[in-house]
């Protein structure tokens, strides 16, 4: 089983404000989207396509092993994620697309993601439980609903395909509807998503706090 590699890293990292797009900002001295790649190539994705931000493709460049495709990001994520499959590999089986904002995933979830694969399942995403009481506010911002969360599930990626599926979902997709992960696309249509555990490690950098905890994380 062959499988590539899709890193979203085209964003521009609003909630982060920070001084440069989001992928490109430094953990323990390394841009995050070189953590991300590396996690993929680690756990076993042979080759890896990254998404950038047009203006920012000699950075990109600068801080990503040779052997990194960089294909232009759009103006969404979605749009990101249709440039970077339009560019991979098409030798490949498998499809593993990850965001660069979750840097520090274990090399294992994408083993774990891998097996689900080769094991047969056309889609898997890891995911984690909901620890919170989790509930649902009414326009008042009081409490209407508490969720039962027993089968309520956090999702992380990096999430896999049959390349084939994912490319059939992201053609059926009419331009400008925007899910916010892959997973969406193949369940609208109609596939089944299998799911693997997450790891707790495999968080998003989203604000400076984030961030914050992610440096924690590889302080020694
Ligand atoms: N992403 C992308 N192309 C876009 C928007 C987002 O490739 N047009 C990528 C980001 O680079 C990130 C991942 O999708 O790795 C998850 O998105 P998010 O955490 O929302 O990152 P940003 O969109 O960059 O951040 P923000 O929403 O705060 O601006
Ligand atoms: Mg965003």
């Amino acid at each position: 089983m062959s499988a590539v590699g899709v890193v979203a890293a085209a964003g521009s990292g609003s909630r982060l404000g920070a001084d440069r797009p989001k992928a490109l900002v430094e953990l323990a001295g390394r841009p995050l989207v070189a953590w991300a790649v590396e996690t993929l190539l680690a756990g076993g994705v042979d080759e890896v396509v990254v998404t950038v931000p047009a203006a920012e493709r000699a950075a990109f460049a600068a801080a990503l092993p040779g052997r990194v495709q960089l294909v232009e990001g759009g103006a969404t994520r979605t749009a990101s994620v249709r440039a970077g499959l339009a560019a991979a590999g098409p030798g490949a089986d498998v499809v593993l697309v990850h965001d660069a904002a979750r840097p520090l995933t274990p090399p294992d979830v994408v083993a774990r993601v891998l097996a689900a694969l080769a094991a047969g399942a056309p889609a898997v995403v890891p995911v984690l439980p909901v620890v919170d009481t989790t509930v649902v506010v009414d326009d008042g911002g009081l409490v209407a609903d508490a969720v039962p969360r027993a089968r309520l599930r956090r999702v992380q990626t990096p999430q896999g395909f049959d390349r084939a599926t994912l490319l059939a979902a992201y053609a059926g997709l009419p331009e400008g509807v925007e899910l916010t992960d892959d997973a969406a696309v193949v369940r609208a249509a109609g596939v089944p998503v299998a799911t693997v555990d997450g790891d707790e490690r495999a968080a998003k950098v989203t604000v400076p706090h984030d961030l914050h905890l992610a440096g924690l994380q590889v302080a020694r």
